[in-house]
């Protein structure tokens, strides 16, 4: 019993960390799970140097993406920013670019974004090591400007391997530009919330990993009454990753 009230305290703790007010916490308020399957286009020519991506190994891919010059970002990076957390998570959580403070220490969502993100992460019972994270881009536009098509489909087999890799329960798309991506949809993010929907690397998985998609932390700061719809997409999240369709 005082191990359960410890556990409540602790979810309390965490919520507070998200702003979020303890009485939206209803799962009557969880969406249902509709069935949107939406696979990325066929269209994309991988291009990552020489097509071979798709075999690496985490050792050889990380330093063929720190080596990477394929776009232009390279010209303006301090570093490459490859991914963090367990490589044999259940969750892949999927951001947009390092920002100023990725750049700088090689570690997606470490600023203020990131602590929401962590916040978000303990919300749901786990831990930010529990679970691995990466972006769309591996290096950061200048200015944080969107990153461009061509950028995206360069940096492509990059992430595609990493999912491969990870092999997750569950991708967690954060934001427009990670769920447009990933989705290869330019539906908006509001009508992308609240489905399952399916991410295939094509390289054998014919049903492909369950996509969710929720707001990107740097905009929940910006917007904090929207925290309450991401509470609420991270809960169906946590549904479908347990098996729920
Ligand atoms: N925003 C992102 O999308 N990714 C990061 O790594 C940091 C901020």
């Amino acid at each position: 019993m005082a191990n359960l009230d410890r556990k409540t305290a602790l979810h309390a703790q965490y919520l507070d960390a998200m702003g979020i007010q303890r009485w939206v916490a209803r799962s009557s308020a969880v969406p249902e799970a509709g069935v949107a399957v939406t696979k990325p286009g066929q269209d994309f020519v991988a291009d990552a140097a020489d097509g071979s991506v798709a075999l690496l190994d985490w050792d050889t891919l990380q330093a063929r993406v720190a080596a990477c010059t394929l776009c232009g970002l390279h010209q303006t990076r301090t570093q490459t920013v490859f991914g963090v957390g367990d490589r044999n998570a259940d969750w892949l959580i999927v951001g947009e670019a390092p920002g100023a403070e990725e750049d700088r220490q090689g570690e997606p969502f470490v600023g203020r974004a990131g602590q929401l993100l962590n916040a978000m992460i303990e919300a749901i019972g786990m831990k930010r090591e529990q679970v691995y994270i990466a972006n769309v881009l591996k290096c950061r536009p200048p200015g944080n400007r969107d990153p461009q098509p061509g950028e995206v489909a360069h940096c492509e087999p990059y992430l595609q391997r990493q999912v491969e890799l990870i092999r997750p329960k569950i991708i967690l798309a954060l934001g427009r530009i990670a769920a447009q991506n990933l989705l290869k949809t330019d539906t908006r993010v509001g009508a992308l919330r609240g489905k399952v929907h399916r991410y295939s690397t094509g390289a054998g998985d014919a049903t492909g990993v369950p996509l969710v998609v929720t707001y990107h932390p740097a905009y929940l700061l910006r917007s904090p009454g929207e925290k309450r719809k991401a509470w609420l997409d991270l809960q169906f999240a946590v549904k479908i990753s347990r098996g729920a369709t």
